[in-house]
């Protein structure tokens, strides 16, 4: 895919935005400064999935839907996505491994995470090693993991050899971008503390040093 994001930037900027013109000038504007730019419902209600292919020109796209349904009813929206040009997807993990592999076996080319644990506290930390498991037996590409909790984060890791972990929860969730890298995060997930700042472009390198530092 040959598209202006930069490969070595460890920051996937959450566009929470409801307006389109808005999101569009946000993505035109930090797409080279990003690895990639993860889109929530926000944008996706206001706008229609259309706006994943307009968003797609400028950088890739993961549509973090978390997926939480019975297999089918996750089939159907997977299908959907990526028929949009959505270069990667979020499913939950605790509806069980058959809506995971589900998930995996419709995303085509796309890139599927599962969200093992939350950024804030929630019942899914009793049985994170289970999600763990099952989202490795699915052949997931990624997990998401909270940036905030480094400990959780640390033992996501330490049970889920290399496969990639993005993870949410630094800065106005409270988290710490170096303390998430070396607990063993790949990507850092940051959205209010782009989108709200005054100077988006300044902030996002603010962060791309921060995580170069290491
Ligand atoms: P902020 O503004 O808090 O944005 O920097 C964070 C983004 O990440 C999403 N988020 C999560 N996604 N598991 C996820 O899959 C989580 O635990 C989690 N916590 C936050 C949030 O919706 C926003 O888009």
């Amino acid at each position: 895919m040959d598209l202006p994001t930069m490969e070595d930037s460890k920051i996937i900027f959450a566009l929470d935005v409801y307006d389109r013109d808005t999101g569009i000038e946000l993505a035109k504007n930090l797409a080279d400064q990003v690895f990639a730019i993860k889109v929530n419902w926000p944008i996706i209600l206001e706008n229609g999935i259309k706006i994943i292919s307009e968003l797609s020109k400028y950088s890739k796209i993961i549509c973090d839907f978390k997926l939480a349904d019975v297999e089918n009813t996750d089939k159907l929206i997977t299908e959907k996505v990526a028929q949009y040009g959505a270069w990667g997807i979020i499913s939950h993990a605790f509806t069980g491994i058959k809506s995971l592999r589900a998930v995996v076996k419709s995303a085509g080319q796309m890139k599927v995470f599962s969200v093992v644990s939350m950024s804030q506290e929630s019942y899914i930390d009793n049985v994170y090693d289970k999600l763990v498991d099952d989202s490795l037996k699915a052949g997931v590409f990624g997990l998401v993991a909270p940036a905030n909790r480094p400990d959780r984060l640390k033992k996501i890791r330490d049970i889920s050899g290399d496969i990639k972990i993005i993870a949410p929860g630094v800065g106005a969730q409270g988290g710490n971008i170096i303390s998430a890298i070396m607990a063993g995060a790949d990507y850092i997930i940051i959205g209010r503390s782009i989108y709200d700042s005054p100077d988006p472009i300044g902030a996002i390198k603010k962060f791309n040093d921060e995580a170069t530092k290491l």
